[in-house]
């Protein structure tokens, strides 16, 4: 079973448990042909650190003497390994070489004789060029046999694999098939020819479909996916896991892997690599080296790579710096890119697990980073959520340095002397009222001053919008001095009636909360403590109770029980609200944190990150906290924390 841990959108941290040993995933699952060992096993757990091996059943019971070992011995023994170790069923030799003899249940309960901590399904490999009838007789047939092997996996993990070839409905059908049954793993298999053959577009289109198809809560795995260049991307769609035979087989043809592109040993003049194969070593010295001597440490180079761009990608998770990595990472291939550009396309779903803010900064790396989930959340939530203020005048400017009503502070005092006015900001991520300025990712947010491509022609296609329906009688873009006296010269003086601070909080709350939030600002008296060293707002009172703080580093606020309670009395059920069962309930407040196998249900608008109302039953409110998991997930997972329970009512 799968225990989530960190996360940036689907991109995870997980741990997975089996019984010899819990892996840490995004993991890499080096090949092991007991045929052709090129790193041995044992090599690969003390010098390589690595978690998990995957080997082929198929290969070991055709062999007569391998098979007889591993089924006196177990598989472990057999390659010496003590750590877990994933099999493979033969569909990719039964689809190259013809039918496989073994029936599909013979072939799962022999992984299961031998002791394999996770068995594969014999799927049906469905090619990319298959006609869609084709791939649906493969898809019937997988899932037909998937259905009859459940009841032969004994005490083994088994992996379901989604076939569907390059029809999404298909894969998407598959998944959700697959999904009812009692899988543990979920492979997305049929992909090999699409990772040849550079297709990373499609290759990126049948990972999204299968994850809509997926039960979130199993673990997914890339087969055959063995290259660098494509972990921190298939990882950014919801990929747990990898298997490489590449490190070896590229090491055969001299080729070097590197997480931007393969090099033939002969065009490299230096090795330009610090791993511990290549720091023994120079490209002269290895071009002049026995064969045999040189494959080893290319392969060794090639696993090395291979395990550090993993680790670097679980660092990105830690960070929150996934779609950085991929956005940098795309730069490498045009095919890369390519792939890059089909996520726009599934915008809606990625949003979803889209984390509410993050811990660094939304970094710019080119136009395609206009097109993250980030950028259209914002836009969405300013255009349903933000309520306009009180004024008859509005002055926009351009985009400037953050956060922009320090910027712009004394410009708006001089205008504030003369007009009541509200102010807006032009920025990379479409209309930023000024109260709007601290919230995420409006100041946690690095972008260069000269925009490329088409995104400028984007963002004022978003102005204009705004421009259409934001009703204020009268806009100005600030020009200086000129624009000061056209608003003197059109209204009456008119003393400014907004405070600033209060403005911030209503529109914080509207968007982080949902419209009408803010709201709750008017049940009472209402008292905001501001930080003495930073000016910015800390604690909001109500009555003298504290209802909220504003986190400094992303705007926005953590809730108290109190202002849960008033939250409740302005946005009806589900909103913000997370379900659970009246046990946990109770114990969620007492200060323990909510499992999301206690969750009955919760509001589909909650995000990773969220700050939620943890209710009962009867929804009455239990404590308060972060969520760690959308709606889809807390219903799904059967392990894990779904709410960090942050505090309780006394
Ligand atoms: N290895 C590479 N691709 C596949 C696949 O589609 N199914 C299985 N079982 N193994 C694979
Ligand atoms: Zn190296």
């Amino acid at each position: 079973m799968l225990e989530l841990k960190e996360r940036d959108g689907l991109a995870r941290i997980c741990a997975l448990k089996t019984r010899h040993g819990t892996v840490t995933t995004p993991a890499l699952l080096p090949v092991v042909n007991p045929n052709q060992i090129t790193i041995s096993p044992k090599e690969m757990r003390e010098r390589f650190g690595v978690q998990m091996l995957i080997t082929n059943s198929y290969i070991i019971r055709t062999n007569s003497e391998l098979k007889a070992e591993a089924e006196k011995k177990g598989v472990h023994e057999l390659l010496g390994f003590d750590g877990p170790i994933m099999t493979d069923s033969g569909t990719f030799q039964s689809h190259v070489y013809g039918d496989v003899k073994i029936g599909y249940k013979e072939i799962v309960e022999f992984q299961a004789s031998i002791g394999s901590d996770i068995g594969t399904i014999l799927d049906v490999f469905s090619e990319p060029d298959f006609t869609r009838g084709q791939t649906e007789v493969a898809v019937d047939e997988t899932l037909r046999r998937a259905r009859e092997s459940i009841g032969h996996k004994g005490d083994m993990l088994l992996a379901g694999t989604v076939q569907g070839g390059v029809y999404p409905e298909l894969r998407e059908r598959c998944a959700k098939e697959l999904s009812r049954m009692e899988f543990d793993v979920h492979p997305i298999g049929g992909v090999v020819p699409l990772l040849e053959s550079y297709r990373y577009a499609d290759l990126a289109e049948s990972i999204l479909a299968s994850k809509k198809g997926l039960d979130p809560s199993r673990p997914v795995h890339l087969f055959g996916a063995g290259h660098p260049m494509v972990f921190p991307l298939a990882v950014l769609l919801g990929c747990d896991m990898f298997d490489s035979a590449s490190y070896a087989k590229y090491a055969r043809e001299e080729r070097m892997m590197y997480p931007t592109g393969t090099r033939f040993l002969r065009d490299l003049h230096d090795l330009a690599c610090h791993c511990p194969a290549c720091s023994r070593t120079s490209a002269e010295e290895l071009k002049r080296m026995a064969v045999q001597e040189r494959t080893r440490i290319i392969a060794e180079h090639n696993l090395h790579v291979c395990l550090q761009e993993i680790k670097k990608v679980r660092n990105a998770i830690h960070e929150q710096s996934i779609w950085e990595l991929v956005e940098m990472r795309s730069r490498a291939h045009p095919a890369l890119l390519e792939a890059l550009k089909v996520l726009k396309k599934h915008k809606e779903y990625l949003e979803r697990f889209e984390p509410a803010s993050r811990r660094g900064a939304f970094f710019y790396c080119g136009p395609e980073s206009y097109d993250r989930p980030t950028v259209s959340r914002y836009q969405q939530r300013f255009f349903e959520r933000y309520r306009k203020t009180q004024t008859t005048v509005l002055v926009g400017f351009e985009e400037s340095q953050k956060p922009y009503a320090r910027t712009y502070h004394d410009v708006m005092e001089k205008v504030l002397r003369k007009v009541d006015a509200s102010f807006i900001v032009a920025s990379f991520f479409g209309p930023v009222p000024i109260e709007l300025d601290e919230y995420y990712p409006i100041a946690q947010s690095v972008i260069p001053r000269e925009l490329d491509g088409d995104v400028k022609d984007r963002m004022n296609k978003v102005m204009e919008r705004h421009a259409h329906q934001h009703g204020y009688p009268l806009a100005v873009m600030w020009e200086g001095e000129e624009t000061l006296k056209f608003l003197e010269e059109m209204v009456a003086s008119d003393h400014p009636k907004q405070d600033l601070d209060l403005l911030r909080c209503r529109a914080v709350l509207d968007l982080q909360f949902g419209k009408g939030a803010g709201d709750i600002l008017q049940s009472g008296k209402v008292k905001i403590v501001k930080s003495q060293t930073t000016g910015k707002i800390r604690n909001v009172l109500i009555d003298g109770q504290h209802v909220l703080s504003m986190r400094a580093p992303d705007g926005r606020f953590t809730l108290k029980p109190a202002g849960a309670r008033l939250l409740m009395t302005k946005l009806p059920e589900p909103a913000m609200r997370v379900k659970t069962e009246d046990e946990p309930a109770e114990f969620a407040a007492k200060g323990n944190n909510v499992f999301a196998k206690f969750v009955v249900d919760c509001d589909p608008d909650i995000r990773p990150g969220d700050d939620v109302i943890v209710v009962n039953r009867k929804g009455e409110l239990a404590a308060v906290g972060r969520a760690l998991m959308n709606r889809e997930e807390m219903l799904a997972f059967k392990r894990g924390v779904a709410v960090r329970v942050k505090d309780s009512p006394d």
